[in-house]
């Protein structure tokens, strides 16, 4: 079982990184919808929320930890797409660490912007950076922009990963799903 990325796929640590962060990611996105309409009285009310941030946070953790191993390992070998399909998918792909940093600050900034700090599941505290109350409003704003940003990207390149699995029969969902053939 490969660990690190070789020129043939994806190793075990990209694949663990990116399935769990993607439906994360989509679950975060349908919490987050969710909780904003909940009622005062809705025994969720609190924990939704809760729940949303702590998750945020890691997910946060967690996408520093994926660039890193990015950068680290070698890039699988994408010489068999056409220029226009590698290009998209390097911008795509690319694309993803920047708007998802974002969206995550961007959240961090709505809950912390009334001077409290993030409890990520009473495991530790993440502080706010300072009472700062206009703030909540912009950064809430640019968050659900953000989100749908992400999804709408996320939807284009599950589209593209499907059309090269099924349309034109290539390895690329295989080798993020079960890793490079070994042989
Ligand atoms: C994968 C990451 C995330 C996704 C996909 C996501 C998605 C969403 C969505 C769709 C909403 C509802 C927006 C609306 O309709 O008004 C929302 C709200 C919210 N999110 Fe996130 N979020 C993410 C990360 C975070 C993080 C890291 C935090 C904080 C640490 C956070 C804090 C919040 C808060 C406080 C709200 C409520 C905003 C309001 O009341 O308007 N989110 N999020
Ligand atoms: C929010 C959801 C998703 C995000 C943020 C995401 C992000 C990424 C990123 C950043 C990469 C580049 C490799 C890396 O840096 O780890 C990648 C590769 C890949 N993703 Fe996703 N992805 C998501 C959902 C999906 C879904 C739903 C599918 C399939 C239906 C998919 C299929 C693939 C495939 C096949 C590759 C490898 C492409 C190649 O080898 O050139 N992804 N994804």
């Amino acid at each position: 079982m490969l660990v690190g990325d070789t020129p043939a796929g994806y190793g075990l640590v990209s694949r663990l990184f990116h399935w769990l962060m993607a439906l994360a990611i989509v679950a975060m996105f349908g919490l987050g919808l969710w909780m904003v309409d909940l009622d005062y009285y809705s025994p969720y009310y609190h924990s939704a929320p809760d729940l949303h941030k702590s998750v945020g946070i890691l997910l946060l953790i967690a996408l520093a930890l994926r660039f890193g191993w990015r950068l680290a390992n070698v890039r699988p070998d994408d010489t068999d797409l056409s220029t226009f399909e590698r290009t998209a998918a390097r911008i795509t792909h690319w694309g993803f660490y920047p708007l998802l940093l974002a969206l995550m600050v961007s959240g961090y900034l709505i809950s912390t912007a009334d001077g409290r700090p993030i409890e990520v599941f009473g495991w530790f505290s993440v502080p706010s950076p300072g009472e700062n109350k206009g703030l909540e409003d912009v950064a809430g704003t640019v968050h659900t922009i953000l989100a749908y940003l992400v999804i709408l990207l996320a939807t284009v390149h599950a589209g593209a990963a499907l059309k090269h699995h099924i349309v034109d029969r290539k390895r690329t969902l295989t080798r993020m799903w079960s890793g490079p053939s070994e042989t």
